[in-house]
């Protein structure tokens, strides 16, 4: 049988292909899989990122809530022109901690990734409440009804709870102060020493400059501390990789 013959028998005859491209696709992606889960350096280390502040984490459970990602990513790509736009290209670790990831597939809105420290808190907040007013042409919908929404950390034990059941790394310790954590973020006059140091770098504000706790401190909060975590001024990329 020469081999045309043979590759015929296995073209004419579907178990067979089915079975033997099986076995094809599945070399194909061992080999392409496995190692990545023995890499000690498939996610690089680096220093700054943290688990993200139960204030923060309510602020992105809205942000998913709302489908903010349908307009808008959370991904710099490592090219020219948008690492001009939006800033260095963003790192797997910046990710880490995302259940489930932010990366979004489409632009109609730039992208998130690097917004912290943009814009103010006040620019944040008129935007959400009517983001017309501060770009005219703007296409993104209103959301002024988060800054009229308060919420209590009702289930917030249990949403760092759910996260560190997927990896993220909340002591049990943050877990049990969850509660007192999110409100101590919220309200610089309170004593948010012990939150800091579970957080480093978290930013104490009362975000939306009005009494109680609102979805729009949560979400701007979030907004904030994008892309802040890791100081790029001391960050050298990993050459061995
Ligand atoms: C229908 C698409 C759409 C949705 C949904 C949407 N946005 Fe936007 N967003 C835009 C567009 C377009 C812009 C650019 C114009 C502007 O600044 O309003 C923008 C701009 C922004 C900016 C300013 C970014 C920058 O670098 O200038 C932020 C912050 C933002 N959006 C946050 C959000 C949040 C938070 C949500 C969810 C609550 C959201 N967006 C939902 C379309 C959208």
């Amino acid at each position: 049988m020469s081999i045309l013959t043979k590759h015929k028998f296995i073209e004419t005859n579907a178990t067979l292909l089915l079975v033997l491209s099986f076995l094809v696709v599945s070399v194909g992606g061992l080999v392409q899989i496995v190692p990545l889960f023995y890499l000690e350096n498939t996610i690089e280390k680096v220093e700054g990122m943290r688990p993200y502040s139960p204030l923060e984490l309510t602020g992105r459970d809205i942000y998913i809530r709302e489908g903010c990602y349908v307009c808008h990513s959370q991904m710099i790509r490592p090219m020219r022109d948008e690492v001009e736009r939006y800033g260095h290209y963003s790192l797997a670790a910046e990710s880490m901690y995302d259940h489930p990831f932010q990366w979004g597939s489409k632009r109609t809105g730039p992208d998130l990734a690097r917004v912290g420290g943009r814009y103010s808190d006040d620019w944040h907040l008129v935007h959400l409440r009517n983001p017309q007013s501060v770009v005219p042409e703007s296409i993104m919908p209103k959301y002024a009804f988060l800054e009229e929404t308060l919420i209590e950390p009702e289930h917030i034990e249990e949403l760092l709870a759910t996260h560190a059941l997927v990896g993220v790394p909340y002591t049990d310790e943050m877990i049990e102060t969850a509660a007192a954590d999110f409100r101590a973020q919220a309200d610089p006059d309170s004593d948010y020493d012990d939150m800091l140091e579970r957080y480093p770098g978290a930013q104490v504000r009362n975000f939306d400059g009005q009494p109680g706790i609102s979805e729009a401190d949560a979400m701007i909060a979030y907004l904030q501390m994008l892309g802040t975590l890791v100081d790029f001024s001391t960050f050298t990329p990993d050459a061995s990789r």
